[in-house]
């Protein structure tokens, strides 16, 4: 342990005594898997964020896999990924056969922005462009009116990756705001439960959408394609009895679909932990607000990923760049000199052309911003339980990186 106590992981859950109740009441109800609670979670996290419908599922990956099924991405198809962000945002395109187009952010927010959608989209004249997922990077929202403004004429559905960005608000046109989520620009957003994010339920994800078709579609796509709808039945001769009544057993294999249901008590969680959302929100932009303004004695050396206008967002990580060339260290040296002071950091992330996969698929390509970005960024610890002292403590650790 280095200086100052315990180590700080740079995320963690933050569960109290009301989570364990809930998640122990599930545990002992007639249902372990789908149950009444993950209905109850998706009405609540729908109206928390201000969309229509809401469809759990049981990861940000399958969130993110359900909105590519549900625009109905396929092969032939192709859609636009911002190099930047979990390898989950591309590889939910490929499930569905599209191919993937990456984009270049910007090399200081790390964020899609309108020039760098509109050059991915002029380099590849030929792409028929079905979708674009812009997504907001340690929490920051991409500046969506761009985005659509770009999409809506060219017909490109708009898919949002807000899996780290749950609580904040972001633009929503004529200088309005609205909540991550609601879907106010964008055709579906997605988000992840999982531990280090704002809100946990454990392993979990959370598509949303105010489109109804879009909504049945996802909800049938995670339980294998089944329809239980007799409105749906292709079949009325084996549906229907004599008097036309729907027969009990019977349900239909409409379309290909997976398992990606979410348990019950997973629910539970996510229901208790949303109930919590305001304070977390709060307490994460306390903290955001302490390291920035102890951050800006470092500058230019180290200094904090810009605040982005147009929304107030919620941070899931945060970042801070760091020039080190001029600190006269790797980023591994200074990874390991942070770790013996107590502080655990991690990149995030690697540009996600540059994986072997992406790679041997499209080749080689150059993208200055996500290079630069890439080069630069650490994220240092975010999460509820940390105490102010804590955000002192990690703010030193990096002052001593400076020579
Ligand atoms: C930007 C982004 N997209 C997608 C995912 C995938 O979420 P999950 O880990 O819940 O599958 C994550 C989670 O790490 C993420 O950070």
């Amino acid at each position: 342990m280095g200086i100052g106590g315990r180590f700080l992981p740079y995320g963690r859950q933050d569960i109290d005594a009301d989570d364990l109740a809930a998640v122990a009441e599930a545990l002992q109800s007639d249902y372990l898997t789908t149950g009444p609670t993950v209905g109850l979670f998706e009405k609540e996290f729908a109206a928390a964020v201000g969309a229509r419908y809401a469809v759990a599922s049981n990861s940000g990956t399958a969130a993110l896999h359900l909105a590519c099924l549900a625009a109905d991405l396929g092969p032939g198809d192709s859609v636009i990924v911002p190099a930047i962000t979990f390898m989950a945002t591309a590889n939910a395109a490929r499930y569905c056969g599209a191919e993937v187009i990456f984009a270049d952010v910007d090399p200081d927010s790390g964020l899609l922005t309108l020039e760098t959608f509109q050059a991915a989209l002029d380099a590849n004249p030929r792409a028929v462009v079905r979708a674009v997922l812009p997504v907001h990077l340690n929490g920051y929202s991409v500046d969506m009116p761009s985005i659509r403004a770009i999409a809506e004429p060219r017909g490109i559905a708009v898919i949002e990756d807000a899996c780290h960005a749950l609580g904040g608000t972001q633009a929503a046109g004529n200088k309005s705001q609205a909540p991550v989520g609601a879907c106010a620009l964008s055709d579906m957003a997605c988000f992840s439960l999982h531990p280090v994010k704002t809100v946990t339920s454990g392993e979990g994800g959370v598509t949303t959408t105010n489109d109804e078709r879009a909504y049945k579609r996802m909800s049938r796509f995670r339980t294998h394609g089944i329809t239980r709808d007799p409105a749906e039945w292709v079949y009325a001769d084996q549906g229907f009895d004599a008097d036309g009544a729907p027969n009990p057993w019977y349900h239909e294999l409409a379309e290909l679909g997976f398992n990606f249901r979410i348990t019950d008590f997973a629910c539970a969680l996510g229901r208790s932990q949303m109930k919590r959302l305001p304070l977390f929100a709060a307490r994460r932009r306390a903290l955001m607000d302490r390291y920035r303004s102890l951050l800006k004695p470092l500058a230019p050396h180290i200094r904090a990923v810009p605040s982005q206008a147009g929304g107030d967002a919620v941070l899931h990580l945060s970042a801070v760049l760091i020039d080190f060339p001029a600190i006269g260290r790797s980023r591994a040296q200074a990874m390991q000199a942070l770790k013996a002071d107590g502080v655990g950091t991690q990149v995030h992330y690697i540009p996600v052309n540059r994986q072997p996969y992406y790679r041997r698929r499209y080749g080689h390509q150059r993208l200055p911003g996500a290079d630069a970005y890439y080069e630069r960024v650490l994220s240092i610890p975010l999460f509820t339980t940390m105490r102010d002292e804590d955000v002192d403590r990690v703010v030193d650790a990096l002052r001593r990186l400076i020579p």
